[in-house]
């Protein structure tokens, strides 16, 4: 595997690729990779001949209190697990490279309706940051496709909408959440949690299935479930962001006729701040 820093070195590298007939894969990330990260890579290698991950730190997606400073920058033992995950080229620029103007008067993309509400409305500004971002490196790299997690299930609606709304040519295909034994989700912000707030976290998934369950079994009314849910987030040590039942595909707040269902939720374990998701279609039982 190859790892290169410059736009000029990664479009050269592709189109070698390219020119010995390889279908290209890209899966982006912020590093600090764990086996979720390492899925999506497999997923990516099962499916064409040449496999582009990047490695870029976005600050344009973080807001000024959250954590770009102490967001962990592991960059060797990425390479290794990107290495043992069948990926063939890592792009790690750095800010320069990615905003050779600054910030400041960066085009921006910005998709309108799916970045309001949920994880938009406490970090103002971050799928601008991420759409932003995503359509940069997308326009870098040219895929014919690309993966990523559904953990970040508003992130995944995001850069599905941009690439219909922008008429880019590449597949998207989102990927199951990995999860650790206990039920939690894999993130790089687990990495946060103390022995303690690592024992509650798995309660998350835990009132996401047993909200599930209950709409399974004829539950409609939404916001007395989303009520028990935020009490039992709070009886178990977090401090909720927000509880909701979307439907999946607009993420509108979900209807009594809505079959195709996502529970979502963000919650405070002292300053790190969780999200995981459950998707539910009622027509699939
Ligand atoms: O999900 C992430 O790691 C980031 O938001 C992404 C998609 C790599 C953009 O910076």
């Amino acid at each position: 595997m190859n790892t290169v820093k410059t736009v000029r070195e990664l479009r050269a590298a592709v189109a070698r690729a390219r020119s010995e007939g390889k279908r290209i894969a890209f899966v982006p990330t912020m590093g600090n990779l764990h086996s979720g990260h390492a899925a999506l890579v497999a997923k990516a290698a099962q499916r064409v001949d040449f496999v582009v991950a990047s490695i870029f730190v976005n600050p344009l997606q973080f807001g000024p209190s959250e954590d770009l400073d102490k967001y962990p920058r592991t960059l060797a033992a990425d390479q290794e697990q990107l290495l043992q995950a069948g990926c063939h080229l890592l792009f790690a620029p750095t800010v320069e490279e990615m905003y050779p103007e600054g910030m400041t008067g960066q085009t921006r993309v910005s998709v309108p309706q799916l970045s309001e509400g949920l994880c938009g409305a406490s970090r103002p500004g971050h799928f601008e940051g991420v759409a932003t971002v995503v359509s940069k490196l997308f326009n870098m790299v040219q895929p014919d496709l690309a993966v990523f997690g559904q953990k970040d299930f508003q992130q995944l609606a995001v850069i599905r909408a941009l690439v219909r709304d922008l008429n880019m040519p590449i597949q998207i295909i989102g990927e199951p959440t990995v999860r650790a034994e206990d039920g939690l989700a894999l993130s790089s912000r687990n990495g946060y949690l103390n022995q303690e707030q690592r024992a509650i976290a798995p309660t998350l998934y835990r009132v996401l299935r047993q909200m599930a369950e209950a709409i399974r079994d004829g539950q409609r009314d939404y916001p007395a479930l989303l009520e028990q849910g935020q009490q039992q987030l709070l009886a178990g040590g977090f401090k909720p962001d927000y509880l909701e039942v979307r439907q999946a595909l607009s993420l509108r707040p979900a209807v009594d006729c809505d079959r195709d269902l996502v529970i979502l939720a963000a919650a405070y374990l002292g300053n790190t701040r969780l999200i995981d998701n459950l998707h539910l279609n009622l027509d699939d039982q």
